[in-house]
């Protein structure tokens, strides 16, 4: 079974994010970009396991591919079992996280924690490659704790690959597991950028993608020199269309196509048919929040997705804006 992804869909991803990257937002990122490679947030594997309707994990729209699913777990049987479930429902790839430090995650021993257990990690992954044709990847930090060797990081990843893993999604800081919450997890550890390069460089043959505290496109570029991919993840999500909406044409070449209201637009349309099948309109709109920044109208724009108690009615009153955006600006021109 060929584990590897072609470098192409990978160079550019939008990261896993809890309670961010369902499937809602992932339809709105794949309405800025054909090329993005797309995450779910991370679902626990027991909830695959023991829940009677995974269709709220599972089900996603068929726009969406390239499109992966972050599992987290560490019982190689349940693994398994998750994994058939999620290359029955179409996924294109599984991604194992080894790099979430949350208390919650660490005591279930998944997650960062895993990091200190290589072998694990290649029995989960060859658990899964066993029973999907999809491939399976794994996504982790370059160490725990205060620890500055190079050996987790090469423990895990040459455990991995050995077990039939080709693909490394690598976020460029270490993973402290006491004493730092989840959010400064993201920001206080130091970012070692040049760690992931020398994976790259000791490991030609895998595919990795370099991840943490890059905000540009441009960024996004220079790491391109040294890795197969980039993953952004809070600036997909804060400033989608700078970001997100760019990439066919700065990272693929292609004519630049996307505004930000042919976008909303769209979105739009997909939150009219989604709430008309029984979809909360605030779960779809929250994620349009910051669609548009600096525009004319921005800020009614963002009154208007975040307010509570969104209806139908709300989107008739978003189109209204867009109407009036979209006229604002032409008499701008
Ligand atoms: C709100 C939020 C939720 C996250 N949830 C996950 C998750 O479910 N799985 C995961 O591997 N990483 C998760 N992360 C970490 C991101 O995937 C990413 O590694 C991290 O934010 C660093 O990238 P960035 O600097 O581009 O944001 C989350 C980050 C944020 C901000």
């Amino acid at each position: 079974m060929d584990m590897t992804i072609p470098t192409e869909q990978v160079r550019f991803s939008v990261a896993p994010m809890m309670e961010r990257t369902d499937r809602h937002c992932r339809y709105l990122h794949r309405l800025m970009s054909r090329h993005a490679r797309l995450y779910t947030e991370m679902v626990v594997v027991q909830a695959l396991h023991y829940a009677r309707d995974t269709d709220r994990w599972l089900a996603f729209d068929p726009s969406e591919h390239p499109v992966a699913f972050q599992v987290g777990g560490a019982d190689p049987t349940m693994l398994a079992s998750a994994a058939k479930k999620i290359a029955a429902a179409g996924f294109d790839e599984i991604n194992l996280n080894v790099g979430c430090p949350s208390d919650r995650v660490s005591s279930g021993r998944f997650g960062a924690c895993l990091m200190a257990e290589p072998a694990l990690v290649a029995d989960c992954v060859a658990a899964m490659a066993a029973e999907v044709r999809i491939p399976i990847t794994v996504k982790t930090r370059i160490g725990l704790d205060d620890d500055r060797t190079d050996d987790r990081l090469e423990a895990v990843v040459a455990a991995a690959r050995a077990a039939g893993c080709h693909v490394f999604v690598v976020h460029a800081r270490n993973a402290v597991l006491k004493g730092l919450s989840p959010k400064e997890n993201r920001e206080i550890p130091p970012l070692r950028y040049d760690r992931v390069y020398r994976l790259k460089n000791a490991y030609p043959d895998l595919t990795i993608v370099i991840n943490g505290g890059i905000t540009t496109l441009d960024g996004a570029r220079c790491h391109l020199a040294h890795v197969d991919g980039v993953m952004l993840g809070r600036a997909a999500y804060e400033r989608p269309f700078e970001t997100v909406g760019h990439v066919d044409h700065l990272l693929f070449g292609e004519p630049f196509e996307p505004s930000e209201t042919a976008i909303a637009t769209r979105y739009l349309d997909y939150a009219a048919r989604e709430i008309a099948k029984g979809a909360r309109p605030n779960a779809i709109l929250k994620h349009a929040v910051n669609l548009f920044r600096d525009r004319p109208g921005a800020r009614q724009w963002r009154q208007a997705v975040s307010g509570p108690g969104a209806t139908l009615a709300t989107i008739d009153h978003l189109r209204h804006l867009l109407d009036r955006a979209v006229t604002l600006e032409t008499l701008a021109a």
